[in-house]
């Protein structure tokens, strides 16, 4: 036997069940009254399988059922499966936005592993937030874990034209706006649009972050292309109930998994599916839960040596149902070949390396080669300047090239209501070279970072035929949005950054290739409108919103809660 292994009076959930005294006598008997017996738990290790799914959440309606085939894989291998419910942060409803609760999941994560006998997770999540949330509160807690991925539905389809996820409702709403279609055959849309349970099939936020978490290790391997409605997805989900038992005896936990080298592979896989925005925010978070320190600059650095090859919407022509046919994750991180890190270990006990070695592309103008790419280098580039002294991200892949490098007069917002007030206005004063700017979206100013970034095109300049402008904002945009969005500026507006000085007239500037943001405003000007500038009022009085304002990080340090990120040991709970 081999002595690293765990044996069952070292497992954590022998202190609840195992031992004879009051209170396991109390747990155990309430186990009992469930219908268990010491043949369910005994010397078995405890699964809890967090589970987001609810009525709300499409993209997870089938986690119901797949918690299931989690458990019967649990069982097959010698454990004892508990589901426990965690909130589900359905995106297209949860408003101000999924982002504020982010957070949330993962202490809910932490605390439901913390709080019961659990020895290991199995973690069912996928819709934006909640890949994030479930791993950030899984490092913390430091159990084995796997996550399974929700997985992508299947492609849309209107009248014979294939429809993506957020992609093609921003582009026929603007074809609306302009005229070209219809009132009816926009409503007839609404068909096609979502065919199946499971994520956004583009490649927005949902569908990056699971094959982030693939690369990083934490999902058993192909299993984030897998379409929620295959087959091979509930065949996973068992699979990763067996796994996880094995992972406990062995003691494989996210520590073990989520070194440096792992997050520079989910960054390079990220960059070469030209992934949403989004995670290079939930990357950090995750990296300093695991004590990895991730800068925005390493963002760019690998942007620039890794090319875009996965050709799917929105910076392609492809969907996530076409990327798993050509061979899904497995077959993009071998055509990175030797720059990903081989030895980082995954949670099925073997290497990055190994688990690609037999993947293939079937299909190569959706999994490109390195050398036929769809966008050669920085499919996501970090600009700095005195306008985000802290960084601000684009995706030039999703722009217009002439947009790349451009100065113009600014058009600014002062918050959300505003802009959509303005927008509409026949009369707005604004041409193709203004550049747009929203303030107060940012953490605190949203609250919560809204997707509200891919700032809609003035109406009179979309029945112009403008489908792209530059537009600047401390909010985040959707996974499945394109354009010349600047995001994520730090420091925010609404705790005194630059971006709240800008007014309009003023001159911006843009250099995609030098990395450049920069405000044509004097120093001596900044510091007039900085002095005479006048704090907003907190969002929040009470209740989470409270805590959220009071703890939460800018976008350039992942947006987590000051208390939770890596440092102060977790702690057991007392047992009596
Ligand atoms: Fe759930 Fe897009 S709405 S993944």
């Amino acid at each position: 036997m081999d002595r690293h292994r765990k044996k069952p009076e070292d497992l954590r959930s022998h202190r609840w069940l195992g031992v004879q005294d009051l209170r396991s006598f109390g747990h155990r008997s309430r186990l009992r009254q469930m219908g268990y017996d010491a043949e369910d738990w005994g010397k078995r290790p405890v699964i809890g399988i967090i589970n987001t799914w609810s009525d709300i959440n499409a993209c997870h309606a089938h986690l119901r059922s797949r918690a299931e085939d989690v458990k019967r894989g649990v069982l097959q291998a010698g454990g004892f499966p508990l589901e426990l419910p965690a909130i589900s942060l359905a995106e297209p409803f949860v408003k101000p936005t999924t982002m504020l609760y982010r957070n949330f999941l993962a202490m809910e994560t932490e605390e439901l592993l913390r709080s019961h006998p659990i020895d290991g997770a199995v973690l069912l999540g996928g819709c934006d937030k909640t890949t994030p949330g479930l791993i950030m509160g899984a490092i913390s807690m430091g159990l084995p874990a796997i996550f399974c991925p929700a997985g992508p539905m299947l492609r849309g389809n209107w009248r014979g034209k294939v429809l993506g996820s957020g992609s093609d409702v921003w582009k026929y709403w603007d074809e609306k706006r302009a005229g070209t279609i219809t009132e009816e055959d926009w409503a007839d849309m609404e068909n096609g649009m979502a065919r199946s349970f499971g994520t956004c099939m583009t490649m927005g936020t949902a569908a990056t972050m699971m094959g982030i978490a693939e690369a990083m290790g934490l999902t058993l391997p192909g299993a984030s292309s897998i379409p929620a409605a295959d087959a091979g997805h509930p065949r996973m989900c068992a699979s990763a109930g067996r796994r996880i038992v094995e992972m406990v005896w062995d003691d494989l936990t996210p520590a073990k998994i989520l070194t440096p080298a792992a997050f520079d592979n989910a960054i390079m896989v990220h960059m070469a599916m030209g992934g949403s925005t989004n995670a290079i925010i939930h990357v950090i978070a995750m990296a300093r839960r695991a004590g990895v320190a991730l800068s925005l600059e390493q963002f760019d650095q690998i942007s620039r040596k890794v090319p875009v090859v996965a050709n799917i919407r929105p910076s392609g022509a492809y969907l996530m149902e076409d990327f798993f046919y050509a061979g899904g994750l497995p077959a993009l991180m071998k055509m990175l070949g030797g720059r990903l890190h081989c030895h980082a270990m995954t949670v099925n006990g073997r290497t990055v390396c190994e688990n690609i070695e037999s993947a293939d592309v079937f299909h190569p103008d959706v999994i490109r080669s390195l050398d036929n790419a769809i966008y050669a280098e920085g499919a996501t580039a970090v600009l700095k300047g005195n306008l985000a002294p802290r960084g601000a991200v684009m995706k030039p892949s999703a722009a217009e090239p002439r947009l790349r490098q451009h100065r113009g007069k600014a058009v600014v917002f002062r918050d959300y209501n505003h802009m959509a007030a303005e927008i509409e206005r026949d009369d707005l004063d604004v041409t193709p070279d203004h550049v747009l700017v929203l303030q107060n979206a940012g953490p605190k100013g949203g609250p919560g970072m809204p997707e509200w970034g891919m700032l809609p095109i003035p109406r009179k300049l979309v029945k112009a035929g403008v489908r792209d402008m530059l537009r600047i904002s401390d909010a985040r945009m959707s996974g499945t949005s394109y354009g010349a969005c600047i995001l994520h500026v730090a420091p925010e507006s609404f705790v005194g950054g630059p971006l709240a000085f800008v007014e309009t007239g003023d001159e911006i500037e843009v250099d995609v290739a030098r990395r450049l943001l920069h405000l044509h405003v004097s120093d001596e000007e900044l510091a007039r409108r900085r002095a005479n500038w006048v704090a907003p009022q907190p969002r929040y009085e009470r209740g989470y919103g409270r805590m959220f304002q009071e703890h939460i990080g800018q976008a350039d340090d992942g947006c987590d809660f000051d208390f939770l990120e890596h440092g102060a040991p977790v702690p057991e709970p007392e047992i009596h």
